[in-house]
């Protein structure tokens, strides 16, 4: 048998016994919740304020609950302040020294509030900083890959399909590639910040409340647009955690292709790009090792991340309105996932900086694998009149007999060319470079180092 205490000081008023201690360990969160600290003593001066506007407060009380609750929030920042498991949470660790520091009117902070919508806007606070982070660190890290497009508008490089070399492209554009992915997952970030930014607080327990409170103000004094319409609604809501959670899980799969990129393409097999020693690792019985660790974790994220999008949604699924218990497990997971977000767009975005592209290899590669095979084809239809298929067919044949050869498209002879075709003309050879061939993608989003300079002066002036 486990301990038993003396009841609850909070809500011990019809209970003879205390928890077992086994009940504490299961119900206590402030293990955790403590991280939301600064937004739960910013809601109570919000919520204080706002009693003392309408007069269910005294102005004096208010200011005393006010001040208080600063020191509450300098002890907690400072270190200093002794955290209770018995207390359960932060929201009562809070209210309780504020007792111990300004006696009698700490008790009266709790009038037409509830626990339930006290928590709902401490986690939709503390959930909307963390997008805000989020949205700086996509666009820093836009803007670190923009300016690996400009370092190589014009570099060739293979582009994969089946990580199998379709045709050439340039370095620009796979940079570009990257850039546009993260400027959708800032757009969810922001869409998820202006649909969340609606204030639960004075829904009170679920019903709302009979005292003449002001949700408007306090919404207001926190920066939401809005009060939340429906009283049910704001306290069983954490949409908002499960949006930040996808908009986390989205960039972190993104992040895991580069990432994955990187781990291949600064192989020795590939050479494509040297990963700076600042975010590499050695090995302790390989003296000749650098290997590309940020990369790896970068890649290895995306599983904590998703995890507690699935986490969250589990805890949600089915649970009958409005607040109920299991909703205190919608916290661990998010700030882990929060954490691990922020740590990668840093790490990404600090690798990225530094990475420098190796143009031979990536030239040597983009023009092997009769890369320009395409080209070869699109030539024979503009200037042979042939139909596509045809010459797609024709081109096979010149790509079996270099294979056959073992060279390359460029390396086989007009006679070569003729015996599989006769009107292929010594213009032909023009398109087989890997030059000619980016340059000639000019459509509109080609790989073309025409069409790489106007999205990145497009970038240049959205990100400023
Ligand atoms: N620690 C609780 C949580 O995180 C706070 C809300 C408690 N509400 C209640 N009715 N017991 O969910």
């Amino acid at each position: 048998m486990s301990e038993t205490k003396s009841s609850n000081a909070m809500w011990g008023g019809r209970f003879a016994d205390g928890p077992d201690a086994i009940m504490e360990a299961i119900n206590a969160s402030i293990g955790f919740d403590q991280r939301m600290a600064r937004q739960d003593i910013e809601g109570s001066r919000a919520h204080a304020a706002m009693l003392a506007a309408t007069g269910i407060l005294t102005d004096s009380d208010a200011e005393v609950i006010r001040e208080g609750l600063l020191t509450v929030l300098s002890e907690i920042e400072g270190g200093t302040f002794a955290f209770s498991t018995a207390l359960e949470d932060i929201h009562m660790n809070v209210e309780a020294r504020l007792k111990e520091l300004v006696g009698e009117p700490a008790g009266r902070l709790h009038t037409g509030r509830s626990r339930n919508d006290q928590v709902a806007t401490d986690f939709r606070l503390w959930v909307r900083d963390q997008l805000d982070a989020m949205d700086a660190g996509i666009t820093a890290l836009m803007k670190v890959f923009v300016a690996q497009a400009e370092a190589g508008p014009d570099m060739v490089m293979p582009g994969f399909t089946h990580l199998q070399t379709a045709q050439p492209v340039t370095w620009g554009h796979h940079m570009l590639a990257y850039v546009e992915m993260l400027g959708r997952d800032l757009s969810r970030v922001r869409d998820a910040r202006a649909r969340m930014n609606e204030s639960p607080l004075g829904a009170a327990a679920l019903a709302g409340t009979g005292f003449p409170i002001d949700r408007d103000m306090t919404a207001d004094a926190l920066g939401f647009d809005r009060p939340a319409a429906n009283s049910l609604d704001a306290v069983a809501d954490r949409d908002f955690a499960l949006e930040f959670l996808s908009c986390c899980s989205i960039c972190a799969m993104h992040l895991s292709r580069f990432a994955e990129e990187l781990v291949i393409w600064s192989s020795a097999q590939f050479r494509f790009v040297t990963i700076s020693d600042r975010f590499s690792t050695g090995s302790s019985i390989m003296p000749q090792k650098k290997n590309p660790d940020a990369a790896e974790l970068l890649r290895a994220k995306i599983g904590r991340i998703t995890g507690a999008l699935m986490s969250l949604l589990m805890v949600m699924k089915g649970l009958p309105l409005t607040y109920s218990k299991d909703m205190q497990e919608d916290k661990e997971q998010v700030f882990d996932a929060a954490d691990s977000m922020m740590l990668s767009l840093a790490a990404m975005t600090g690798m990225v900086a530094d990475l420098r592209p190796n143009p031979e290899p990536l030239r040597a590669a983009a023009a092997a694998g009769f890369s320009t095979a395409t080209d070869l084809a699109d030539w024979l239809v503009r200037e042979a009149g042939m139909p596509f298929r045809e010459a797609h067919h024709v081109t096979g044949a010149l790509v079996k007999m270099a294979e056959d050869k073992d060279c390359d498209l460029p390396d086989l002879t007009l006679a070569d060319m003729q015996s599989v075709h006769e009107d292929i003309t010594d213009d032909v050879y023009s398109v087989l470079t890997v030059e000619a061939s980016v340059a000639s993608r000019r459509s509109y989003g080609g790989t073309s180092p025409e069409r790489v300079r106007e999205q990145i002066a497009r970038w240049k002036e959205v990100l400023g």
